[in-house]
């Protein structure tokens, strides 16, 4: 597949339309996390310094249609004014025809936002009529939010059957990032995926064991993995009706030479509550009473040894239940070592999905990675091995 990324269209005196994911999660009025809307400068710029006018297009939350007040993107404009040193034009009519009039009369160097596209209907429906609509705003399009690009839109598909489509250069990035280490990862390649359960992301683990020479397995996910190999996990957060697919993915990876990393050490406590009384045992020796809720330092130390000789890291999910101190320790440890492996040149590490964020920034690392996508839905369909419709649409 090939695409074109915005620094390759003419935009002198062209009006672009820019899909970007302002998708943040807000307080009231205050955004807790500006991380989404620090990474659309280079895009923004890149046109303003062309000459272009950016115009601003994206959702907030899901409102189904209807004008929510606490989901318009009124909210977000101190946030990008103050990421970009500079006032951003809101159009709340953006389907009316004075939109075209303030479009017109706007500074060359400036930005426009446009109200949240999910407050019509026909945005998620892909209404041809309303992506036409969305087009006739602009002279070429430019899809900076891979993040929405699982999602076929109006705003993400629709709208690039009418205009010249380009990827920003956010969407550029995290296609090289994902591309480098699923598609031709410089070997050993290393997977690492936590989270809860395997039936959400069961695809997710057959594709990736096609792809990686070792796939760690963490989080309660892995307890559902040690049932299947016949071990007690207590109380723990356990899948039991999923045994037997966790015991395909094992068999699928043997068959495939990637070596699944389950822990051998685990540690468990009575119950998931800040600071816990809490012991290491053996994977064998999970009693009745006790759940796991991380792996121990043996773990750690193994998967170490595995990321000392790798090459190309992809990470999904915490290891442990790290919200919950002292369950944080292997998730923090594990980050700091691929922060500092990657910082030295030895690793390139690529990690995505909310939690894992989260388990980045407790731990202090969230710059030092190679790359880290914000992307929650579109991030595990393309770990999946989905063709993401937003993207498709940009093929030349
Ligand atoms: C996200 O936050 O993952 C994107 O903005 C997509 O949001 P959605 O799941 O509501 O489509």
């Amino acid at each position: 597949m090939t695409w074109k990324t915005i620094n390759q269209a003419k935009l002198q005196g062209k009006r672009v339309l820019v899909r970007v994911d302002l998708n943040v999660p807000i307080d009231g009025k205050q955004v807790r996390d500006d991380t989404r809307i620090r990474r659309l400068r280079p895009t923004i710029r890149a046109i303003q310094e062309a000459a272009g006018l950016p115009i601003l297009a994206s959702h907030l939350g899901r409102p189904n249609g209807k004008f929510t007040s606490d989901l318009s993107l009124q909210a977000i404009i101190p946030s990008i004014e103050t990421s970009l040193h500079q006032q951003v034009t809101f159009i709340r009519d953006w389907r009316t025809p004075s939109a075209q009039e303030i479009i017109k009369a706007t500074a060359r160097d400036s930005v426009i936002l446009l109200e949240n596209l999910r407050f019509y209907y026909e945005e998620e429906q892909n209404d041809p009529k309303f992506a036409a609509e969305l087009a006739r705003l602009a002279d070429i399009f430019c899809n900076d939010a891979f993040s929405c690009s699982h999602r076929a839109h109006a705003s993400t598909t629709g709208v690039a059957k009418h205009l010249p489509a380009f990827a920003g250069l956010l969407m550029q990035k995290e296609l090289n990032a994902l591309e480098v280490t699923l598609n031709k990862p410089k070997r050993p390649a290393v997977a690492i995926v936590g989270g809860s359960k395997i039936s959400t992301k069961i695809t997710l683990l057959l594709n990736l064991v096609n792809k990686v020479d070792y796939l760690v397995i963490g989080g309660a996910m892995a307890n559902t993995f040690l049932a299947a190999r016949d071990n007690a996990v207590g109380i723990s957060l356990a899948e039991f009706d999923r045994l037997n697919t966790a015991q395909d993915i094992l068999r699928h990876a043997d068959e495939v030479n990637c070596q699944v990393i389950l822990p051998t050490d685990i540690v468990i406590a009575a119950e998931c509550k800040p600071n816990a009384a809490w012991q290491v045992a053996s994977f064998q020796n999970c009693p009745d009473d006790k759940m796991i809720l991380d792996v121990g330092p043996e773990t750690v130390a193994q998967i170490c040894e595995i990321l000392i000789a790798a090459k190309t890291l992809l990470w999904n999910g915490p290891i442990g239940a790290f919200e919950v101190p002292p369950f944080d320790r292997a998730t923090t440890r594990l980050a700091q070592f691929i922060a500092e492996f990657t910082r030295a040149g030895e690793l390139v590490s690529v990690a995505g999905g909310g939690d894992t964020i989260a388990a980045l920034n407790h731990a202090n690392v969230i710059n030092d990675l190679t790359f880290v996508s914000t992307a929650g839905g579109a991030f595990l369909e393309w770990l999946e091995g989905k063709s993401l419709p937003g993207v498709l649409a940009l093929n030349q």
